[in-house]
């Protein structure tokens, strides 16, 4: 078993599920957690762990725990880069740190230490202190500077200092080829950020064996990802030609880019008719970002009667598509769901009503982390500073 750190990205809650989800059913237990980082005991390799996770941008081997920072000398860090010392070979050693959740003064005290450590170390290797202007040195500058092993990461939380060396961050070339490179983008009807997709998909089922749906697959963010995480039967739809087009090519470019093999079928379908094109009970789980409102009314002319409008049509649409959802999906199905939350000055327009879902037998599952960043209706927001559209994330059974 293996004690690791794992630091999360922005959507700290989502994450949070996220790797709660995949450590539980695997059946690893997680030992404690901030709001940006947790601490968790494992038998994968770090590696394999950052393949599945979307939320999570680094892992480190826990080392231990320190009640003062001060108790961090240069003694002890030298014993934690000891490994690289030792396999340097009169290659330059490259080291780092990032302090997380703590002060300017406390990143200038550990600063020194590292200065310290650099001289001694200078006595015999060539050595190089890598540093930034944050306190947090990101994924990318850990990877291009060869700090993998070698980055110290501190995590104040509760008065005590967690200690971890990293090992694995996230894969930033590949996201960034995944989301830039396919050739059929439309970011008029939106696309969802791959990780994002990625997450939800965790918190559906870690299960690869299921047979996976998106409904409203617009340019096929989701079932891109469900191909990266393994699934083998994968399927989409879209009210749309071109998004049908549009998660074709991408389907097809992602497959031979990434060199992976899977089943994937996508139909154009208005959701209305979702069970004449899929048959019933053929589905297990249905991961989706459906159709959110005309997105030039919401951003630009909006008041909170036309919000308010837009909200009937959509609270009909999503209860006509679970209403469809409940005749394909299997028993004991799954349905990851995000609904829009409108924003307008100081109010927020909530489109999830539960009661009406929960009218046709479906079950609102709540998130098994604890936050008070959470909906009314107790389920985690994934937003970005200064949006106006807010996504609540809901877990059906
Ligand atoms: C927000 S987009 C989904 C984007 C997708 N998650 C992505 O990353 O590319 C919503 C999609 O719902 C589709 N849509 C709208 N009304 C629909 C309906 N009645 N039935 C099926 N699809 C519909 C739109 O064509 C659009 O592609």
């Amino acid at each position: 078993m293996h004690k690791y750190l794992f630091i999360l990205g922005q959507a700290n809650d989502l994450a949070k599920e996220e790797i709660t989800t995949v450590l539980d059913e695997a059946q690893d237990k997680i030992l404690k957690t901030g709001t940006n980082f947790v601490v968790a005991s494992s038998g994968k390799n770090a590696e394999q762990l950052m393949s599945t996770l979307g939320g999570t941008v680094k892992i480190a081997d826990f080392i231990e725990t320190i009640d003062d920072p001060s108790k961090l000398t240069d003694e002890k860090w030298l014993i934690y880069l000891k490994q690289s010392i030792a396999k340097a070979n009169g290659d330059k050693i490259h080291f780092g740190f990032s302090l997380y959740n703590d002060s300017n003064r406390n990143y200038r005290a550990i600063n020194k230490t590292a200065l310290a450590i650099k001289r001694q170390l200078k006595q015999k290797h060539k050595v190089r202190l890598v540093s930034s202007k944050e306190p947090v040195l990101s994924s990318v500058i850990v990877a291009t500077n060869k700090l993998l092993g070698n980055e110290l990461l501190i995590v104040k939380y509760n008065n005590k200092w967690l200690l971890g060396m990293t090992r694995a961050v996230q894969d930033f070339v590949k996201y960034g080829q995944r989301d830039m490179n396919r050739p059929g983008r439309d970011s008029k009807s939106g696309m969802l950020p791959p990780k994002v997709a990625q997450m939800m998909i965790n918190i559906g089922s870690i299960s690869r064996q299921k047979t996976i749906l998106d409904p409203f697959c617009g340019s096929g963010t989701v079932l891109q990802e469900a191909i990266l995480l393994g699934f083998k039967k994968i399927n989409g739809s879209d009210l749309s030609p071109r998004a049908v087009s549009d998660s074709n090519k991408n389907i097809t470019w992602l497959k031979k880019e990434f060199n992976l093999e899977s089943e994937v079928n996508i139909k154009q379908s208005d959701i209305k008719n979702l069970s004449k094109d899929f048959a019933p009970n053929s589905i297990d789980l249905i991961v989706t970002e459906p159709f959110m409102g005309d997105a030039r009314i919401i951003k630009n002319k909006r008041s909170i009667n036309q919000l308010t409008d837009i909200k009937q049509e959509l609270q009909y649409l999503y209860l006509e598509s679970f209403a469809q959802f409940k005749k394909i999906l299997k028993p004991g199905g799954k349905i990851v769901f995000i609904f829009p939350i409108f924003r307008i000055k100081d109010q927020t327009i909530p489109t999830l009503d539960k009661n009406i879902i929960q009218q046709i037998n479906f079950e609102l599952i709540p998130p098994k982390i604890k936050s008070d960043q959470l909906s009314d209706n107790g389920n985690i927001i994934y937003s970005r500073p200064g949006q106006v559209v807010q996504r609540e994330l809901s877990l059906w059974q």
